[in-house]
């Protein structure tokens, strides 16, 4: 079981953010991938849509031979982790929040900001998250409608991408905020760009790095590490497979044939 591969999945693209630190961190691991790319942007969907969806991807990744699972998506996660945790007690699941627990230990000014879905920010598991971390600091939301689609469409430096960015950081900045969450796993992609229109003082935050930690203690505990060498990545769209393919090279990954996902 321990040579099995891990099944991670997101609405589209932005998950492979979380796959790189996980592959950077555990390399002996083989690796699947499941962009629900045919359904982008979560954020804008339902909970329910969104629990249908995960489960249906869950069930993919169970059949394929997954060992465990990782919701690259806050969003979500905030709408099925639990429901897919009902489901399957006995499988590692990693979910992923908003990273408000190491940004009101890190701010100076007390102001935090928080990039993130409309659908993040109005489960009421973020709002369990500000009441348990965030009591002595002001915690400002800003939903990012349209930065999904121009990060699935590669387009990470063009100008409406910056016009976007620049109306929903400026304000947060004349704020007093010191720094800034990236909630949503697909904004990562952009960090160079929020870094040139942010100064140099404010912390970018973000929670890929340790949703690979997470994952190698649950699976130290349980005895599933792989020892490699490991297959590679194998990865699946319900969208455009031809288009996914193309952006791929921009989000610094090397090219792996997308493959169409069947459910
Ligand atoms: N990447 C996802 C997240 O972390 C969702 C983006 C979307 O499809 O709206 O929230």
């Amino acid at each position: 079981m321990s040579q099995a591969p891990i099944g991670v999945f997101d609405s589209g693209v932005g998950g492979l953010s979380v796959l790189r630190e996980i592959r950077a961190r555990l390399p002996d691991e083989s690796l699947l991938y499941v962009a629900d790319s045919g359904h982008v942007p979560y954020g804008e969907k339902t909970p329910e849509f969104i629990r249908e969806r995960s489960q249906r991807i869950a069930e993919f990744l169970l059949g394929e031979g997954a060992k465990a699972l990782v919701l690259a998506c806050n969003t979500a996660t905030a709408a099925a982790v639990a429901d897919l945790r009902e489901r399957y007690p006995e499988l590692p699941i990693v979910g992923m929040e908003p990273a408000v627990k190491p940004a009101a230990a890190a701010t100076r000014s007390g102001v935090v900001g928080v990039l993130a879905t409309t659908g993040t920010l109005k489960s009421a598991k973020f709002a369990a998250l500000l009441d348990r971390f965030a009591s002595d600091v002001r915690v400002i939301t800003q939903p990012c409608p349209g930065l999904v689609e121009q990060i699935e469409a590669g387009e990470l430096e063009a100008p409406r991408t910056r016009e976007l960015l620049r109306g929903w950081v400026e304000p947060l900045l004349e704020e007093g905020c010191d720094t800034l969450i990236l909630g949503c796993t697909h904004y990562p992609f952009i960090k160079p760009l929020l870094r040139e229109l942010v100064p140099e003082s404010i912390s970018l935050v973000d929670t890929g790095a340790a949703v690979a930690r997470h994952l190698q203690s649950l699976l130290d505990q349980r005895g599933l590490r792989a020892s490699g060498p490991a297959q590679g990545i194998r990865l699946w769209s319900s969208g455009d497979v031809v288009a996914m393919q193309a952006v791929l090279p921009k989000l610094l990954l090397e090219l792996a044939a997308v493959e169409a996902l069947p459910v």
